[in-house]
């Protein structure tokens, strides 16, 4: 039976074996689910950049350019990283490209490139991600983003979800971080938004006025499609 283990930060990267595995990259705040977001809106790709000036540097070759520094939007850019960036209208998006740079998430994707398929979770594409693995048949490591190389309740959370979504055809008992994640999602329900009231994320978005995107990114299953990152851009599977 293949196993589901999680990552709880891309620091601990380098103590996995991503080499013939499943990689679910999660951002849940916000940057995987405004991936997800931005491919259900009609974008036809996606390229992640860890740092801003290339990901500015898009724009010449006719790419949105999408871009999130410590929560806030960067300066000279089309996008911030809220996923209703690509729900408001205000940016026409359907059939475009998309150039995208955010504080942890776009850099945990590329620290994943290893791994034999590299996806992106979020609770919006839950469903479809548990699908997808489930078609895969290898073991799964669940890459949460974090903030700055530390471990955040929301990726954890997912983490939890999805495993408790696999448990009868993935080992999840085996990883104490699995565990953890599972004791965690249950820990959070039945009110996942309310629970979430208390991670440092949703305090700095606060901040921000970004309370309504959590509510959103932390809705299950309202889109069914799995990006997935090959050859340096982010597609639909
Ligand atoms: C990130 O990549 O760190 C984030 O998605 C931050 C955010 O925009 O909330």
């Amino acid at each position: 039976m293949p196993s589901l283990d999680i990552c709880f930060s891309p620091e601990l990267l380098p103590l996995y074996d991503l080499q013939g595995r499943v990689a679910v990259v999660v951002d849940i705040l916000r940057a995987t689910s405004s991936i997800v977001t931005a491919l259900a809106q009609g974008v036809t790709h996606l390229v992640p950049f860890s740092e801003l000036e290339p990901c500015r540097e898009m724009a010449s070759q006719g790419y949105l350019t999408a871009a999130e520094r410590d929560g806030r939007q960067a300066e000279n850019v089309d996008l911030g990283n809220s996923p209703f960036g690509y729900l408001d209208g205000v940016v026409p998006v359907r059939g475009r490209s998309v150039a995208i740079t955010t504080t942890n998430g776009t850099r945990a994707l590329h620290l994943s490139a290893a791994a034999e398929h590299v996806v992106l979770g979020a609770f919006l594409n839950l469903g479809a991600v548990a699908d997808f693995v489930r078609q895969q048949q290898q073991d799964v490591i669940v890459v949460c983003a974090g903030w700055k190389g530390k471990f955040c309740l929301e990726d954890t959370l997912f983490g939890g979800a999805l495993a408790q979504r696999l448990a009868q055809e993935f080992d999840v008992t085996s990883s104490d971080a699995t565990l953890a994640a599972l004791d965690l999602w249950q820990a959070a329900q039945p009110d996942v938004a309310a629970y979430l009231l208390k991670s440092s994320h949703v305090r700095r978005l606060n901040s921000l006025e970004s309370h309504k995107d959590m509510e959103f990114c932390v809705r299950q299953d309202a889109y069914d499609l799995v990006p997935v990152f090959r050859e340096g851009r982010i597609v639909v599977a």
